[in-house]
């Protein structure tokens, strides 16, 4: 496993990252264990991580929907629009937020969480629900970061959903 801060560099990291996220999905088309899969290797390899892990849109309830994640439990549903999750999701964008207590539309769940990064999941036209990163630093996430982070959660996003 490559840490973000190995000798190596950020290039070797995200590649690394990404081949090591296909080799979990591998074969398995259960998207429930792939997603678990997922939230874990990001949050064991990303330092300074609270909280990783998925909403997923549900259509009949028309909310998102925790899904799987690591970190302490979370909340349950999350409106499109709503906090950081529901608008990355509304806008079909990456939100990357350097201090979670200077926004208005924030809901915290953990207050050890400080900065975030939401990336939403999208297959072609459809979008899925979000993956979202919590950081008890401010500023954590860099522009390269929600980059790379959304280049390889694209890729994923087209065969494992
Ligand atoms: N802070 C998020 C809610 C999800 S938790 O942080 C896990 C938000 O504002 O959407």
């Amino acid at each position: 496993m490559w840490m973000m801060n190995s000798k190596y560099g950020e290039e070797t990291f995200f590649s690394s990252l990404e081949s090591e996220l296909n080799a979990l999905i591998y074969n398995e088309k259960n998207l429930t264990a792939n997603l678990a899969n997922i939230a874990s290797w990001i949050y064991h390899c990303y330092p300074n991580l609270n909280w990783c892990g998925f909403y997923l849109w549900d259509e009949a309830d028309q909310e998102l929907i925790l899904g799987p994640f690591q970190g302490k439990p979370a909340c349950l549903r999350i409106k499109s629009g709503r906090g950081v999750c529901g608008t990355s999701f509304q806008r079909k964008t990456v939100l990357k937020i350097d201090n979670v207590h200077e926004i208005e539309n924030h809901i915290a769940c953990d207050s050890a969480s400080v900065s975030e990064l939401v990336i939403p999941l999208i297959k072609g036209e459809t979008i899925f629900g979000v993956l979202d990163l919590d950081s008890p630093l401010p500023s954590r996430f860099s522009q390269n970061e929600a980059e790379e982070l959304t280049r390889i959660m694209n890729n994923l996003s087209q065969k494992i959903f």
